[in-house]
């Protein structure tokens, strides 16, 4: 199975892969990192259980108690590798304008250069798993293929949660298919004898690379999440959104969830958080007292894949088949399909280990009297309160099967996804902006979603609750010229216009405005679903809202308040729109658009000038 590299010879590929390219770039790959041998995985369930095991061995793995958490396992990063490293993240493009001012560039040639001496020999002493996968159903005309060398067996189990990973990639791939070749090492190579003396092998240098113009990925020294798992941030966001820029269609950090009424009738609608802002919470939403016969179901919690159809809609598909999700201040009050999502066949990576060979993470419920963190040290509720310390790492996360779902929406897997209703772009903002807004128009909702602001949080690199614009939520995904993808998106929307069909509306959400008291004021969790009615209404016609400067928010009573104590007052402290704070906001705005200004739609400036005089008159 595993078959040995003997250098300058070619390699032994399995008699299933027929891929004359995938065959030379493999056996050129393992010619340059010089791995001990190469594992084709299969994705077989035996498989799974067998590089699970390898990995309990290796101590990278605990396995988890088998009554309480049956088939799950625990994983302890490197302390140095907890998160995607964006100030390391790069667009390799041919033109720095290209990649555009939000974007680490270097020329390519020269990141070649670079890379060399460090691929050179990276996965001695290491298996390469090779690990063929597809993002979206297989052979949907939506999905796509990649394939992932990797020396990590921690990114292959993982890869079998989070995409379609296995043989029957290949059938699809046939003898000339297109995939995108994806690289992955750990940075840790073992010379002769030597032996890991760390269960989170990786390297202090790093190295995320994309290639878009030749769609290829580099990935050096992380194990970690969106940095090695390069099917879901470098593939299905950056290099996809250059592939949709080429091809006319979206890939997008959204959610994307059904919503169906008493009555039966289904909506669909994909919406653009940042990380760690709430899309896997808002996806698998229950509806709260008030809402009988409401359902809410998912299909994405975290990308979207979207295209136009000949009739003018929207078709977007989830091309993940897992979630990677951030378990601290997950519970079951605030995310009850979550925690069941989460009852076995779990990876849990940087949560901490009870006694009982259990799980903990703060925000989970009450606390253990005991348990080990994430680092591996003892934790009790005492020593948190004199220290500070942690039980589990703020960008903990978890990784499990779209299947284990329990309100998972009937389509999630249909090749011809689903026709999107809505878009909703939505920030954390304690101050500012408004609960809930909708565009009056397309350019409006681009303007939106493109100016954008948010609290940074653990899932991104640097400080912690400062204000960043965020365009799209995709500040850290874009493949491409940030004011490129604002065109391509107003192209896009004129072009469906002309079809005649009607456009999804466009919203704006913030579920993160605070009191004078430091608390947010807004419920959020399963309130949310008040706010997604009301998009609802407005989308049937059934709400007036209350037009302002920047478009349309709800009036006090249009929201159903059944079962939930929120006064007027409260209302207004979330919805208000202060005069001098949004003046400051727009001069903002203003510092974004000096940043973008290289091929800055002019609508966008257009539309700043008008809210401005709106504000002003
Ligand atoms: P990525 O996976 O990083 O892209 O993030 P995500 O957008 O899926 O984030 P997730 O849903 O896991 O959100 C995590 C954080 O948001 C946790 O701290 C939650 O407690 C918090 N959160 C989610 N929904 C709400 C809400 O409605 N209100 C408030 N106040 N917090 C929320
Ligand atoms: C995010 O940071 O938006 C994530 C987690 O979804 S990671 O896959 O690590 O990028
Ligand atoms: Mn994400």
């Amino acid at each position: 199975m595993n078959s040995p590299v003997m250098q300058g010879l070619p390699i032994q590929a399995p008699a299933h892969v027929k891929n004359a390219k995938l065959i030379a770039w493999v056996a050129d790959m393992a010619a340059l990192c010089k791995p001990k041998d190469i594992y084709w995985c299969d994705g077989s369930q035996e498989e799974y259980d067998r590089l699970c095991q390898l990995l309990v061995d290796a101590g990278t793995f605990k396995k988890l108690d088998t009554a309480k958490r049956p088939n799950s396992f625990l994983a302890w990063s490197d302390p140095s590798d907890v998160a995607r490293v964006e100030d390391r993240t790069y667009i390799c493009s041919q033109h720095k304008e290209d990649a555009g001012p939000t974007n680490n560039w270097m020329a390519p040639a020269e990141m070649r250069k670079t890379l060399q001496p460090l691929f050179d020999g990276c996965m001695k002493g290491r298996t390469m798993y090779v690990v063929p996968f597809s993002m979206g159903p297989l052979g949907s005309p939506i999905a796509h293929i990649g394939i992932e060398l990797s020396d990590s067996p921690y990114v292959a189990v993982n890869m079998k949660i989070m995409t379609r990973m296995g043989k029957g990639v290949y059938d699809v791939l046939g003898v000339d298919g297109e995939f995108v070749p994806c690289v992955h090492t750990v940075g840790a190579p073992l010379e002769d004898g030597q032996k890991d003396t760390t269960s989170w092998p990786c390297n202090k240098t790093k190295y995320i690379v994309h290639y878009p113009e030749t769609r290829e990925i580099w990935s050096y020294g992380s194990g970690y999440g969106g940095n090695a798992l390069l099917g879901k941030k470098c593939f299905a966001l950056r290099i996809a959104s250059t592939m949709g820029r080429d091809q006319g269609w979206l890939a997008e950090h959204m959610l994307i969830l059904g919503v169906t009424n008493p009555q039966g009738k289904k909506y669909h609608v994909a919406a653009a958080f940042p990380s760690a802002c709430g899309k896997t919470n808002f996806a698998m939403l229950i509806p709260p007292a008030g809402f009988d016969g409401w359902k809410v179901t998912t299909i994405g919690d975290d990308i979207a894949w979207v295209k136009p159809g000949a009739d003018g809609k929207l078709r977007a598909i989830n091309p993940e088949a897992g979630y990677f999700g951030v378990a601290p201040g997950t519970n079951t009050l605030t995310n009850p399909n979550c925690m069941a999502s989460l009852d076995r066949d779990v990876i849990f990576t940087n949560v901490a280990l009870t006694d009982d060979n259990d799980v903990w993470w703060e925000g989970m419920g009450d606390a253990p009297a005991h348990a080990i963190d994430w680092q591996g040290k003892d934790w009790t509720p005492a020593i948190a309160k004199e220290t500070g310390a942690k039980a589990a790492h703020p960008n903990a996360r978890f990784t499990v099967a779209a299947a284990n779902n329990p309100a998972l929406d009937e389509a999630w897997d249909d090749p011809a996804g689903v026709v999107i209703d809505a878009f909703i772009f939505g920030g954390r903002r304690s101050t500012t902006v408004p609960l809930v807004t909708e565009a009056r128009s397309w350019t409006e909702g681009v303007y939106m979603a493109a100016t954008m602001g948010s609290e940074t949080t653990a899932a991104a690199f640097g400080q912690q609750g400062v204000v960043r614009r965020d365009p799209f939520a995709m500040l850290p995904f874009m493949g491409y010229n940030m004011s490129d993808y604002f065109q391509h998106w107003l192209n896009l929307g004129k072009k469906l216009e002309a079809t005649g069909a009607k456009l999804p509306a466009i919203f704006t959400t913030n579920w993160f405005r605070k009191g004078e008291d430091g608390k947010f004021v807004w419920p959020g969790y399963g309130e949310n679903m008040r706010v997604l009615k009301w998009m609802i209404d407005r989308i049937e016609g059934q709400a007036a809202g209350d037009e302002h400067v920047f478009g349309i928010s709800p009036k006090y009573n249009e929201l159903n308040w059944t079962g939930l104590d929120f006064t007027a007052e409260q209302f207004k402290s979330v919805t208000s729109i202060d005069k001098a704070a949004w003046l400051a906001e727009l001069k903002l705005h203003d510092e974004l658009f000096t940043q973008l200004a290289y091929h800055l739609p002019a609508e966008l400036t257009a539309t700043k000038a008008q809210i401005e005089q709106r504000l002003t008159a």
